[in-house]
């Protein structure tokens, strides 16, 4: 081996296998943390566990808990418990999503919905108590060498991104305007409060495992957040129209079908893409103080505009 090789920095990773091993690293967490038996009389444990594990989620929410925190320093061990917390509450929203009384969809992560697969019931109790469940995680002491006031503070910041200011508030706006033509800036509010809320909480509590966080670094990644939060969704809507139900893992064409207020509806698919692209530059630009500890972000802003799932 010459010296220049001992001497050179390993390639960085390709976002594919970061992403796996993000995937994996909150996977064996989630299977820690999941309620595992369930009494004779119901089913309550295994439909959670059906939700959330083995189905084929993407898990971008807890990579972009991990990738915040790599790119502020955080300690690697605290952030499980906020990637864990968050999927949880994804996981919750989308069981409740998929109900006949609101998107009233039979297919999510290419497998049966949970209501189809058990019952309304047990689809709502599942959600009930993966959000009560995810509240719970952030107060662990596991590994979290963090403040009592910090955890509160990190909490605040989830349960406000998952109520009626944030992730619900979002849903409600959506079924209100099944059918009705919202403005540009109605549309964007929707979809910053029923997603991108909880990505930018994503994004906040990876980087508040940094107790040290510097207040202008703060506000950058909340920046870049509202623009990937935003060029998110913007890129589910596009996939709605113009993938197929075997890729998405849930039914193509389920928006239009139920007169849904989306960006390819209000402007066309061609704008939307270049508007989601737009987000994704801008998502960039705040970036721009930090060092390569911020690359996976900034590989992550581009597969959400990328993806073709
Ligand atoms: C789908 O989210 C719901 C939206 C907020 C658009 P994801 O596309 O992250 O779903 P999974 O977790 O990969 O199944
Ligand atoms: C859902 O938006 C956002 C949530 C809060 C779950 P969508 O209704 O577009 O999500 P999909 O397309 O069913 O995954
Ligand atoms: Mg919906
Ligand atoms: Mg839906
Ligand atoms: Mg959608």
């Amino acid at each position: 081996m010459t010296n220049k090789a001992v001497l050179s920095k390993p390639a960085p990773m390709p976002f594919a296998s970061k992403l796996k091993q993000y995937q994996q690293r909150v996977d064996s967490a989630l299977d820690y943390f999941l309620p595992a038996d369930d009494p004779p009389e119901h089913q309550l444990a295994e439909s959670i566990r059906y939700a959330v594990i083995g189905g084929g989620g993407k898990r971008i929410r807890p990579a972009m808990v991990y990738a915040a925190g790599e790119a502020v320093g955080a300690d690697d061990r605290a952030l499980d418990l906020p990637a864990c917390a968050v999927e949880m509450i994804h996981a919750y929203s989308l069981i409740h999503d998929d109900l006949p009384a609101m998107d009233d969809d039979d297919l999510r992560r290419g497998r049966p919905t949970v209501h189809k697969a058990f019952d309304e019931a047990t689809a709502i109790l599942a959600g009930d108590a993966l959000q009560a469940l995810a509240y719970e995680i952030l107060t662990e002491n596991a590994e979290l060498n963090i403040s009592a006031e910090h955890r509160i503070e990190m909490l605040r910041l989830l349960t406000i991104a998952s109520g009626a200011n944030g992730m619900a508030g979002g849903q409600a706006v959506d079924l209100a305007s099944v059918g009705k033509k919202l403005t540009l800036e109605q549309l964007e509010t929707m979809h910053q409060l029923k997603t991108g809320a909880l990505i930018r909480a994503s994004i906040m509590l990876g980087a508040m495992c940094q107790p040290e966080l510097a207040g202008e670094q703060q506000q950058a990644l909340d920046g870049y957040a509202r623009c990937i939060g935003l060029s998110f969704q913007i890129q589910d809507d596009i996939l709605d129209v113009v993938s197929d139900t075997e890729t998405l893992g849930k039914p193509q064409g389920s928006d239009a079908e139920q007169s849904k207020p989306t960006y390819p509806a209000i402007i066309g698919l061609d704008a939307s893409r270049k508007l989601a692209l737009e987000q994704h530059e801008a998502a960039l630009e705040h970036l721009a103080g930090f060092d390569s500890r911020a690359d996976s972000l900034r590989q992550l802003s581009a597969y959400i505009v990328e993806r073709d799932f």
